[in-house]
């Protein structure tokens, strides 16, 4: 195994023990309104500090972009950790046990580490770039579907930019139409893991941020998937309008996302 993935999973295993020690006593977790719908809690601050404190222990001289502490450390360096320490905080919130660790190593601005980390379900999805992905300590692929018939289609509702409302709705009724089904579980990260797995056919969101994708993104490529944004394109990276599954799956998708692009959402 890479170094430097060994490292991350260390960091994503110690965040994940933060954040399930606080659920033994979520009436005592400090929530903070930061956005519109968006909230942030002491466990997510508490998770990111635990996850830099492990990397920069082994590698001082690297730089991090976090959700809650933005940029810190080497900002020039060639490497830099993007970290989502708490994916799925809506949920956190509730109780309901759906969330993950999300942690991706870029390289001169590549992706070439990446993990995302179940800490209910201790499972682990693994990447390195070049090396394929690994769901615990098995390869990890995704789905053989060939079109849209029968395949179940993961998605985030934009709730944090509810003016996407109709143009959404509208994709996601066609989308319904051809899919088995459509699951919205609150997790992109996890969502995208779930893809590289297997376990969902496809994923489509609007608006998600880089840390929100870029673990995941490396995890759906190197199981043989694709990500593009909502023209088939690589706009997804600064849209964060994202398209996820096997060439195929992608492509059905996109067929269905086609005829309600706006400007806003054709990057
Ligand atoms: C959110 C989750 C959610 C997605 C949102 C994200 P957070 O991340 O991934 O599934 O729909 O767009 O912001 O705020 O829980 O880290
Ligand atoms: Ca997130
Ligand atoms: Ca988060």
């Amino acid at each position: 195994m890479h170094p430097m993935l060994n490292i991350a999973i260390r960091a994503a295993r110690s965040a994940g023990k933060v954040i399930m020690q606080a659920t033994e006593q979520l009436d005592k977790v400090e929530i903070e309104q930061k956005g519109s719908n968006d909230f942030v809690t002491s466990v997510d601050q508490e998770a990111e500090q635990a996850i830099i404190y492990v990397i920069k222990k082994a590698y001082p001289d690297h730089g991090f972009i976090c959700e809650e502490s933005g940029e810190s450390g080497n900002t020039a360096s060639e490497y830099q950790w993007i970290i989502d320490p708490l994916d799925g905080t809506a949920n956190y919130i509730k109780g309901i046990p759906h969330f993950c660790v999300s942690i991706a190593l870029k390289v001169n601005g590549k992706t070439e580490q990446a993990v995302v980390f179940d800490p209910v379900r201790d499972e682990l999805f693994t990447a390195t770039k070049g090396a394929g992905c690994q769901f615990n300590t098995y390869r990890s692929r995704v789905s053989k579907a060939k079109d849209l018939k029968g395949t179940i289609v993961g998605t985030g509702f934009p709730f944090k930019v509810k003016h996407y409302k109709d143009a959404y709705l509208a994709i996601f009724s066609d989308v319904f139409d051809d899919t088995a089904d459509i699951r919205r579980a609150g997790s992109a990260a996890l969502d995208l893991a779930y893809v590289a797995a297997g376990r969902l056919d496809g994923f489509f969101e609007i608006g998600l941020k880089p840390w929100d994708t870029a673990a995941g993104e490396l995890l759906v490529k190197e199981a043989g998937g694709i990500v593009t944004d909502f023209t088939g394109g690589h706009g997804y990276v600064s849209s964060g309008n994202i398209v996820s599954g096997n060439p195929k799956v992608v492509k059905a998708l996109l067929s269905k996302i086609r005829p309600h692009l706006t400007p806003a959402l054709s990057r």
